[in-house]
C-alpha cells in the first residue's frame, strides 16, 4: 500500500517514519519533505507543492490514504479538492479549518457551544479596539484574526504595547492579508498543555498528551516561535484532568461542529492553558484550536506509538474511530528544537550540517528545515532538527535527547536547555 504524507516539517518526519513501520505500508509519499525525508529508504520526496497536482500524483500512483501536516493546505481546501477526486484523506474540510484559520471563527464557535475560553472582543478598527484595552486593562492579548505563522499574537504586559500592537495587525505592514481584523482577549494564567485528538466527525480517539516550550530561550524568555522542544506525556494531564478535558472541550467542540453542519474531521489539537486548584474544579481554558497534530508535539508522541498507526487512520477515514486504540509506549519521549541562526525572525539558510547523531530505537533525529545539496545536508528553515528520545522519566529522556544535541553540529545552531522542566520533580533542574 502507498500513503502520502503533506508537507515538510519534523511533524510530517515523524508521521511518516512511523506509518512507514506498517508491514502492509510499501512505500510513504512525502510532498514536498525534507533531507531526513530524502534519507530514509521506505519514504520517498515528491516535489510537488499545488492541490490539483498531489490529487493528480495520488490518483496516478493508486495512494491509499493521505495525511496532512501543516495548516495552510487544509485552510487552502486540499481535503474537499481531494474527496471530490475520490480520495481518502485524512483532515479538516476548508470550512472545518476555520477553527484555525480564523480566531474569530474559533472565538464564537466556543462561545455558542459553552466551551471555556477567555472572554474577548473581535475589531475591525484601530480605535475601539484601542478603547477596549484601556477599559480592560494589561495584561491583554491581541490576535491577529488569520493564520499569521506564528507572529500573530501579542501577549502584552501593558496598554501601550497592546495599542502598539493592535496598529501593527490593522495597519498596512507585517500582517496586512491576516491581520484585518484583531481578536483582543482576556489574559489568562496557567500552565499550557497542548491537547490532540483524532475525528472522525462524530467518534474521538486522544492522543497522548504533551507539552510544548513556545519562547526562544531557557526559562520561557525570549519570543514566541513554533515551538522549541516538547515531550510526553504531560504529567499536568492527569486522568482526572484527561476526563474532564474530553468531557468539557474536545466532546462539546466536535459534536458543535456536527451541529453546525460542519463535521470535523482529522487532527484536533487544542492548547490549552490550566488554571490552579485541584483537577476537579482548576480551570481549563481555550487558548487555541489547530486543526492539525502539533510541531513538535507530533515528534515525541509518534515515538510513543506502539501499534499499528496505519489502522487508526484507516479507522478514522472510514468513520469508525470508536473501533480503533494505540497502545503507547509507557516512557517518556523528549524532543529538543535545535533552530537556525536568527530563528525566529529571519533564520540564516543553508549552514551546512556537519555532525547528526545517529537514529536508533530510542533516539531520532526528525528532520525539518534541512535539504540536500550534492549530498550534503543544508539548513534550509528556521526549525532545523527535533532530537527526540525515549527513557523512563522525564529527567532519562532529558539527558539521552540531550547527549545526541552534543553530536549534532551546525553553524549558528540554537537551542534550549531545560526542554521538559515542568515535568521534572519539583525543583529538580539537575540533568
Ligand atoms: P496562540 O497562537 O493563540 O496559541 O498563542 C500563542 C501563545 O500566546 C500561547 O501559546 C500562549 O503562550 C500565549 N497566549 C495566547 N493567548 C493567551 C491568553 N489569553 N493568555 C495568556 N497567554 C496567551
Ligand atoms: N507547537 C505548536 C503548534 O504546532 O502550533
Amino acid at each position: 500500500m502507498k500513503l502520502l504524507v503533506i508537507g515538510s516539517g519534523g511533524r510530517e518526519h515523524a508521521l511518516a517514519w512511523r506509518l512507514a513501520q506498517s508491514p502492509r505500508v510499501q512505500k510513504v509519499f512525502v510532498a514536498p519533505g525534507n533531507a531526513g525525508t530524502a534519507q530514509n529508504e521506505h519514504l520517498q520526496n515528491i516535489a510537488l507543492t499545488h492541490i490539483d497536482e498531489l490529487a493528480a500524483f495520488a490518483k496516478k500512483e493508486g495512494v491509499a490514504l493521505t495525511v496532512v501536516g501543516p495548516e495552510a493546505p487544509l485552510a487552502a481546501g486540499i481535503v474537499d479538492a481531494f474527496r471530490a477526486a475520490g480520495l481518502k484523506i485524512f483532515g479538516p474540510t476548508q470550512a472545518a479549518a476555520q477553527l484555525e484559520s480564523s480566531k474569530d471563527f474559533a472565538k464564537a464557535f466556543m462561545v455558542r457551544h459553552h466551551i471555556p475560553t477567555g472572554a474577548y472582543r473581535t475589531f475591525t478598527e484601530p480605535e475601539p479596539a484601542k478603547a477596549y484595552i484601556s477599559a480592560q486593562g494589561a495584561p491583554i492579548v491581541v490576535k491577529a484574526d488569520g493564520l499569521a505563522a506564528g507572529k500573530g499574537v501579542v501577549v502584552a504586559t501593558s496598554i501601550d504595547e497592546a495599542h502598539r500592537a493592535v496598529d501593527m495587525m490593522l495597519g498596512q505592514e507585517v500582517l496586512s492579508t491576516a491581520g484585518a481584523r484583531v481578536v483582543v482577549e482576556e489574559f489568562l494564567d496557567g500552565e499550557e498543555a497542548s491537547f490532540i485528538a483524532m475525528c472522525d466527525g462524530n467518534h474521538v480517539l486522544a492522543l497522548a498528551t504533551s507539552q510544548d516550550h513556545k519562547r526562544l530561550l531557557d526559562n520561557d524568555q525570549g519570543p514566541n516561535t513554533g515551538g522549541m522542544g516538547a515531550y510526553s506525556p504531560a504529567p499536568i494531564v492527569t486522568p482526572a484532568l484527561h476526563n474532564r478535558i474530553m468531557r468539557e472541550i474536545i466532546l462539546p467542540t466536535v459534536h458543535g461542529m456536527g451541529k453546525d453542519g460542519i463535521p470535523y474531521t482529522g487532527f484536533l489539537y487544542a492548547g490549552l492553558m490550566i488554571g490552579q486548584g485541584p483537577d476537579s474544579s482548576r480551570p481549563v481554558k481555550v487558548l487555541e484550536f489547530n486543526c492539525r497534530m502539533g510541531d513538535p508535539e507530533a515528534q515525541p508522541i509518534m515515538m510513543r506509538v506502539k501499534s499499528e498507526l496505519l489502522d487508526v487512520f484507516e479507522k478514522a477515514v472510514a468513520g469508525r474511530l470508536d473501533q480503533a486504540d494505540i497502545e503507547w509506549d509507557r516512557r517518556t519521549a523528549l524532543g529538543v528544537v535545535m533552530a537556525a541562526h536568527n530563528y525566529p525572525n529571519a533564520p540564516r539558510t543553508g549552514d551546512a550540517i556537519m555532525q547528526l547523531a545517529e537514529d536508533s530505537e530510542d533516539c531520532m533525529v526528525f528532520h525539518a528545515g534541512t535539504r540536500l545539496e550534492e549530498g550534503i545536508i543544508k539548513t534550509s528553515g528556521g526549525r532545523v532538527l527535533c532530537v527526540t528520545a525515549l527513557a523512563d522519566s522525564v529527567k532519562r529522556a532529558q539527558a539521552a535527547a540531550y547527549g545526541a544535541v552534543q553530536k549534532t553540529h551546525f553553524d549558528g545552531q540554537q537551542y534550549r536547555n531545560d526542554i521538559g522542566w515542568r515535568g521534572l520533580p519539583h525543583g529538580d533542574t539537575s540533568t
